[in-house]
């Protein structure tokens, strides 16, 4: 299973206030399994894994196939959790190289609708002028402005270079059952469309369609995802005893150290496909516990790139930080150094080994040093890179989420604070039904 390994705060924090935490974990995880807690009308995703259904999985891999034969490109147009999870797990577990351009086998897998910058509106669009593409359109509310928007675009250049039948063939929308401007469309267009459970909310939705659909089009095993998260889900149940529950450590490990003054946690990787698992972890935790004037402020770099930029900081500056590495056990290549007969770069003494013993062993100084330097260390190792054990960590990570924002004493389920940009970009557009706060907004600007 994927191990957590929170020894390296005990310098920080006594193991008597982690396991202070055991009680308030407890009944965290039994609001979480008996629907007890705040918000406990989106908690659809705790078992959502192991109640997969066999017909949707099969749905979804029938639909992935229909856009791997008929596009060459599916741009997935959504935001915030209708995109960062599938991007997450398609990073992961792809070449580096082959999803920036097309490979043979896999259509290749851009993403929209995350921004309103019309430079990456206008410089996808010229991309895909010559291009077989498809689209996923992804909003749970159906009315996102970022999402609608690209979409609108995507969806009329569809039309216009691949004729309304095929468009129609290669467009998927995933929305609510029938709330939203996506749905409408989506049934009024005859698009094969996926339901986002009423109880699923955005940045917990990477296991239904929202992920699977993108990561089944990616050419990846959905099943084992699945499963992986399914075999998390047990290991972190309310039957778990505490300190074999990896859920259950790192939700108390994390509070103890907030409690202790560290404000920030840095999720750390040695591989940089893992940049958007990172991206992904930011906003589950950001968007779930960020409320009420509380909540870890969670930050991410990737090493050792980042360690030529932030390094000097998490090193240095004010020790109000702490670090969760995610440590890759073994890597899918082999590649060993090379003997240089001339040693002009001075490296023989690296000659032969192989190069993520390099990169572990800076993974291993690096830990060292920023806990000498006073930055506690958790440290969560995965098997490998596989669907399976991404779905593990994915669950692992989900179920620590729903743990840590009850205990820091929040509704992890809501997010309140997301409407009040809304709000004022709307009013500052005149979007009809916002005259009243379109006037409050001027009135404010002109001062
Ligand atoms: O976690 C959440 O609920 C949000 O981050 C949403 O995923 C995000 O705002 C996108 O919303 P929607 O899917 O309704 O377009």
């Amino acid at each position: 299973m994927i191990k957590i390994d929170c020894s390296r705060i005990l310098d920080f924090v006594p193991q008597s206030d982690i396991k202070a935490l055991e009680p308030v974990v407890k009944e965290s995880i039994l609001k979480l399994e008996n629907g007890t807690g705040a918000g406990n009308d989106f908690i659809g995703w705790v078992d959502l894994a192991s109640k997969m259904d066999k017909g949707l999985i099969a749905d979804i891999r029938e639909t992935a196939q229909v856009l791997r034969s008929n596009c060459e490109v599916v741009v997935v147009a959504g935001i915030g959790g209708s995109y960062l999870g599938s991007r997450a797990v398609i990073e992961a577990l792809s070449n580096s190289f082959t999803q920036l351009i097309q490979d043979k086998k896999n259509p290749q897998i851009l993403f929209a609708g995350h921004n309103i910058s019309e430079d990456y509106l206008y410089e996808l669009t010229q991309y895909l002028k010559d291009r077989k593409f498809g689209v996923i359109n992804i909003s749970k509310s159906g009315t996102t402005t970022e999402t609608a928007l690209a979409f609108r675009l995507l969806k009329k250049q569809c039309e216009q270079q691949r004729g309304k039948d095929v468009a129609r063939k290669v467009i998927v929308a995933i929305t609510d059952a029938k709330r939203g401007a996506a749905r409408v469309c989506a049934d009024k267009e005859g698009y094969r469309s996926f339901i986002i459970p009423d109880n699923v909310g955005g940045r917990f939705s990477v296991l239904t369609p929202v992920g699977l659909l993108p990561i089944a089009i990616a050419g990846f095993d959905i099943e084992k995802l699945v499963q992986g998260a399914a075999d998390m889900e047990k290991m972190t149940a309310s039957s778990t005893p505490f300190d074999q529950n990896p859920a259950a450590q790192y939700a108390a490990a994390r509070n103890a150290l907030y409690r202790s003054g560290k404000k920030i946690e840095i999720l750390v990787n040695f591989q940089p496909k893992l940049h958007y698992l990172s991206e992904w972890w930011k906003q589950l935790y950001g968007e779930s516990e960020g409320k009420e004037n509380k909540g870890i402020f969670p930050a991410s770099v990737d090493f050792s790139t980042d360690l030529h930029s932030m390094g000097q900081w998490i090193q240095e500056g004010e020790r109000s930080i702490f670090e969760t590495v995610i440590s890759v056990d073994k890597v899918q290549h082999s590649m060993l150094v090379p003997a240089d007969e001339e040693n002009l770069d001075g490296l023989n003494f690296l000659a032969g080994k192989h190069v993520d013993e390099v990169n572990k062993m800076a993974e291993l100084g690096t830990q060292l040093a920023h806990v000498d330097g006073g930055v506690p260390n958790i440290r969560i190792t995965i098997p490998e890179l596989s669907e399976y054990w991404i779905g593990q960590l994915i669950y692992m990570f989900e179920k620590g989420c729903g743990i840590s924002g009850y205990v820091l004493g929040v509704n992890p389920f809501n997010q309140p604070g997301v409407e009040a940009y809304k709000k004022n970009m709307f009013a500052l557009l005149n979007k009809p039904g916002y005259e009243e706060e379109s006037k409050a907004i001027l009135a404010r600007i002109k001062k």
